[in-house]
């Protein structure tokens, strides 16, 4: 298949694209052209280029302001990257006919308590809100949405992951803030980056959670849960509130999914925490 990636340097991309290319597929990164104007105009003018010239089968849209904070001093970047770009992305593959389009969206916007089906929605900062709103125009022209949460080891330097961001500072021998009141249910890099590939390849449209069993754990036991099955014992973790640090925007503390409606679709059987640990941490055995 020829798949055409936007947002392809960033933590989910730089993942994806070698394994897509691994599966056989043949694999386009969208380059943003230096010197270009980075407005809607602009971005979307750069888009179109690059549509017209891969023609692709399919393509997976990872642009996106994932800064919670920074989505809430810079609502226009993030309604830009989170909303319009999947709308121009959407309208734009009506000229390559029989592209399909995977766009991967969010668990922030789960507000409430869980486990979440695809139909709650409770949006508390801009980041969740604007994710929401970049959903629609890829569903009402027949796309798949995944609303997801992933860990792993990134092959970016610039960006770290969670579990990058856990293991690094028990290396460095530091104390580890680790929330035990923020709930989530997240999938590693491997898993995630085959489920876009099968929904890619099955053409499955819809809205669809992406998440590891619904019963979900705390941050703070999932940290404790890797540091155990990589047997760093010496690790100090912390486990406080997410209350005690002062952050700019309200975070929700329950996102865990409930994401039976995509092993449905994919005859699949939704995975288990310790299993997708130990996918992308192979203890020694
Ligand atoms: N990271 C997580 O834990 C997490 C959790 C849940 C959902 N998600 C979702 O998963 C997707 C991928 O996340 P990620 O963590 O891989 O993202 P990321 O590392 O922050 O990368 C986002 C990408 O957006 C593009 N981008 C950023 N600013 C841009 C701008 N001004 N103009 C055009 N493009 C710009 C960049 O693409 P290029 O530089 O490659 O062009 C960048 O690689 C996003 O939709 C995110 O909402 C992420």
């Amino acid at each position: 298949m020829r798949i055409l990636v936007f947002g392809a340097s960033g933590l989910l991309g730089s993942f994806l694209l070698p394994h897509l290319a691994r599966s056989g597929h043949e694999v386009i990164a969208f380059r943003r052209q230096p010197g270009a104007a980075g407005d809607a105009r602009g971005l979307e003018a750069q888009f179109a280029h690059a549509i017209d010239e891969a023609r692709p089968q399919g393509v997976v849209n990872l642009i996106a302001l994932t800064q919670v904070d920074a989505c809430e001093d810079d609502l226009a970047l993030a309604s830009l990257l989170n909303a319009q770009v999947p709308e121009m992305l959407s309208r734009l593959l009506g000229r390559v006919p029989g592209s399909f389009l995977l766009h991967v969206s969010t668990d922030q916007l789960y507000g409430t308590a869980g486990p979440h089906p695809e139909e709650d929605f409770h949006p508390l900062n801009v980041y969740a809100l604007t994710k929401y709103h970049g959903e629609f125009p890829v569903l009402e022209r027949g796309g798949c949405v995944l609303r997801t949460n992933f860990f792993g080891r990134s092959p970016t330097p610039a960006r770290a992951s969670l579990s990058d961001w856990i293991l690094g500072e028990v290396a460095k021998g530091a104390t580890v803030p680790v929330f035990d009141d923020v709930l989530f249910s997240p999938l590693g890099l491997h898993t995630l980056s085959r489920t876009i590939e099968a929904l890619l390849l099955r053409r499955v449209a819809g809205l669809f959670n992406a998440g590891s069993a619904q019963q979900g754990l705390s941050k703070a036991d999932f940290a404790a849960l890797l540091c155990r099955h990589l047997g760093l014992s010496g690790a100090r973790l912390e486990p406080r509130s997410i209350e005690r640090l002062a952050l700019r925007a309200p975070r929700p503390r329950d996102m865990r999914m409930r994401s039976a409606r995509l092993a449905d679709a994919l005859a699949w059987q939704v995975p288990d925490i310790h299993e997708e640990i130990e996918h992308e941490y192979p203890a020694a055995h």
